[in-house]
Order: structure tokens, then sequence, then C-alpha cells
């Protein structure tokens, strides 16, 4: 499905951007891990978190859907039903992909393969097969390093694991295998990361802990309490409006009901360090205490000066980089992202999908090994973006089309149902707004 994006007027008004992704499918999975019922308000009904439930289903859990609301009835900590020899379709998600070996790898019995689309066969899974492996599961990945992914039950003893790459999901996985493993279980991070799983964690009576050195310890558990969750509204899909009434002259929004979690809110301190006008509540960077922050995010047009970043921020604004570039585009200056790498890994090489895609609509763009540099040229033509795939490079390529002279068709856009499947409702309500 094709969609073009014309040059538009102002945006106004307010809007709510989808439930968060992340928490979504951590929400459920802890919940499925629980032994009583487990209450989420706001769980996103779109198709990465519709692939954790599926999975959960057929690993036992009761998942009853109503509007607004998530029942999950869990199976306990040790309770995944051996569907020996099943296949767990994760659909497009490297985030079920990444936790949920965590969880199985530390059963009584069973095996599980994991496997998911075209893209998901080509996400790297060797970054949690290694910390798995060194716990003593039974892992095995296609070439050492790709689903499908063999996950086989196994008894768990804990590690001190420095993460190689900087994941949250790899960081979450061992966590998890953590509550499972024998003795006590210690990751450490070089930059910080989101900190959803260690929220949660937190909320759980789970023996763990943040230490004074940045290091988590988790210890074995019986039984998680995680009691109700509420998820806010995910800053990376409200990061496209905020792009958007930054560029888009004389407009003025707010994002409402949308998580403010410090380690989610690099692009925020990028798009204010280039110029932009976003007012709210944002959490005090390195706070850790359980629950999400919630708040709302008032923004309004301006003009745009070049930043770079480094390798320390990049965790923090990782799904929204993208968007750093389109923002270069229209910045004074030479905007540079550097130690990015992970970006040529995620639903699908975003370095190449957006040099590539916004080169060919008019931007002055280069690739590096680990990052780009932008030169900001003040506009940008239009012409034809393809998605490849990749739900964040779709709406990329519609702000894009709204900040152009002359529209941009999207190859693909279908790939919003991913994370935003009401994506055009809202843009439809701000035009009007
Ligand atoms: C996610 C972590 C990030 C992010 C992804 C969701 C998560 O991936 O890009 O969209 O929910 O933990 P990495 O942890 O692999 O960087």
């Amino acid at each position: 499905m094709n969609r073009r994006f014309d040059p538009s007027g102002p945006l106004h008004g307010r809007v709510t951007p989808p439930a968060d992704k992340s928490i979504s499918h951590r929400a459920a999975l802890f919940g499925a891990m629980s032994d009583e019922p487990v209450t989420i308000r706001n769980y996103l009904y779109a198709e990465d978190t519709l692939s954790t439930l599926t999975a959960l289903r057929v690993l036992g859990a009761g998942v009853d859907m109503r509007e607004g609301e998530l029942v999950l009835r869990g199976v306990g900590l040790r309770g995944a039903l051996e569907a020996t020899g099943g296949t767990l379709d994760v659909g497009n998600s490297g985030t079920l992909l990444r936790l949920l070996p965590g969880w199985l790898a530390g059963q009584a019995g069973g095996v599980w393969t994991l496997d998911g689309d075209e893209s998901i066969r080509k996400r790297p899974v060797d970054r949690v097969v290694e910390p798995l492996a060194l716990m003593g599961a039974a892992v095995e990945a296609r070439e050492g390093r790709l689903p499908p992914l063999r996950v086989g039950a196994s008894r768990l003893t804990g590690i001190d694991y420095e993460l190689p790459v900087a994941s949250a999901q790899v960081k979450s996985c061992v966590l998890i295998a953590g509550l499972l493993a024998e003795g006590e279980t210690i990751v450490r991070e070089r930059h910080p990361s989101r900190d959803h799983t260690e929220r949660i964690l937190l909320g759980s009576h789970a023996q763990f802990e943040r230490r004074d050195d940045g290091s988590l310890s988790v210890a074995q558990l019986d039984e998680l309490e995680l009691g109700e969750v509420t998820v806010p509204g995910d800053p990376s899909s409200g990061a496209f409006w905020i792009a958007a009434a930054t560029l888009i002259p004389d407009s003025r929004i707010v994002i409402d009901s949308v998580g403010l979690n410090w380690t989610r809110a690099g692009f925020l301190r990028i798009a204010e360090r280039m110029g932009a006008v976003v007012v709210g509540d944002l959490e005090e960077p390195g706070t850790f205490t359980p629950g999400e922050p919630v708040g709302e995010l008032d923004v309004a047009s301006a003009p745009l000066e070049a930043t770079e970043i480094e390798a320390a921020e990049v965790p923090l604004a990782i799904d929204e980089i993208p968007l750093v570039a389109l923002l270069g585009v229209f910045a004074e200056g030479e905007t540079v992202v550097r130690g990015a790498g992970e970006l040529r890994v995620k639903e699908s090489d975003r370095i190449m999908g957006v040099v590539e895609g916004l080169g060919g609509l008019g931007a002055d763009i280069e690739a590096t090994s680990d990052g780009f540099v932008v030169r900001g040229t003040g506009s940008l033509r239009g012409g034809t973006i393809d998605s490849r795939g990749d739900h964040r490079l779709a709406m990329l390529g519609a702000v894009a089309g709204l900040a152009s002279e002359e529209g941009v068709e999207v190859l693909g856009f279908q790939a919003v149902s991913v994370s935003y499947p009401k994506f055009e409702q809202d843009l439809e309500r701000l035009l009007a707004g």
C-alpha cells in the first residue's frame, strides 16, 4: 500500500500517541509469568504487541482482550506449556524475539523455536545466545547468529555479564533469565538504555537492585507480584508529531498522556538542543523508581541549528535517530550522528534507509559506518521513499512529505500497523485542528 503525503499547513490541536510498544510487550510477558491475573490498562493493540499475545497464548497464558484493558492470566514463572517442537511466531518483533528466550530458557521442560517474518530473519540473536549459553541454556541459532532460534529448557546459573552492545532487549533477556537462575545475575551496561524492565522488577517484589556503580543485580524468584500496569503513550510514536510540528511553520500541538521516562527522552533533548520548542515535565536523568512517568508535551514550530550526537546519547534516542536526520535537513549547519551502528540491525538497515530515502527526496546526506552526516539545506524537494517494510521509515516518509515542497509518496506505508495503526487518522485531526 502506497500513500502520498502532500506539503501541509500548520498542525494544531491535541494528540494522544498509541500506547508504548516496549512497555506493552513487557507488561504482557510479565503478566504471563505471574501467578495471579494482571490487568494492563491501555495495552497497545498493534501488530508487534499482538504477536506477543499470540505467543503467550501458545505458552498457556489466558489473554482476555477488552477495549482499553487487557487481562493476562499467567502460568507463573516456571509454568510455560511444554509445546515441544512448537514454533512461536514473533512476526516483526525484535523485542519479543530477544525477551522471550530469557523466560523459556529457564523452564523445567520444553523446546521452542522462535521465528518470524522476512525482516526478523535478518535480526541478530547471537546477542542473546551468548549470555544465555553462559547461564547454561540450550540455545541454538541459524549460522550461530540468526533466527530461527531454538531454545530448550535448562537449569540456569547466574552470571556477571557486561553487555557488548547497548541493547535494552538483551539486558531484559538476561534479567528475566536471572529470575530463574540459581544464584545472583549481574548485568552491566556501558551507557544507560531504556529501563522499563527494571521498573517493572522494582514494582514486583523481585530481589532486584541497581548498585552504585550502575550494575543491575537480580536473584532467583518463586513468584512475581505485579499488580496493575498502566501503559503510557509511546514517546517514539509521539516523536513523529514533535518533528512535524517543529518543521511546519506556525504549528502548535500538545502531545497528551505520553511517557516521559528519561531513558526514552533522548530525542526530546536533541531536538531542544537544535532549537525545537518542547515544553513538558521531563523526568530527571538518572531517576530509578517503579512505575512510568506520564505527562504532556507542548510543541511549537521553530528554526533549527545542527547538532552532533555521540554513542552515549544514542540508546536514549535509538528509534528516533531517523527523525534527527530529517530535522538536520532543515537545520543550519552539519548534523552528525556517530556510534549508531545498531541502526543497521533494526527492522531494516536504518542508516541506508534514511540516507538513501532522504537523499532520494533531495537531502544532502551521507552514510558513515556508524551513522550519517546531514548538511542542512533548509528545505526538502520531495519524491518517493521506500519504507523497506519498516514502520519508522514509513512514518519518517510521511512527515518528510508534510514538510516538503512537492510531497512524498511512501511505498509500503502499511508497515505503520506494527506500532501506530491509527497514524493517518491522528494526522487528519492535527491538520484539521
Ligand atoms: C527496545 C529496545 C531497542 C529499540 C526497540 C525496542 C525494547 O532495541 O530499538 O525498538 O523494547 O527493549 P535494542 O535494545 O536492541 O537497542
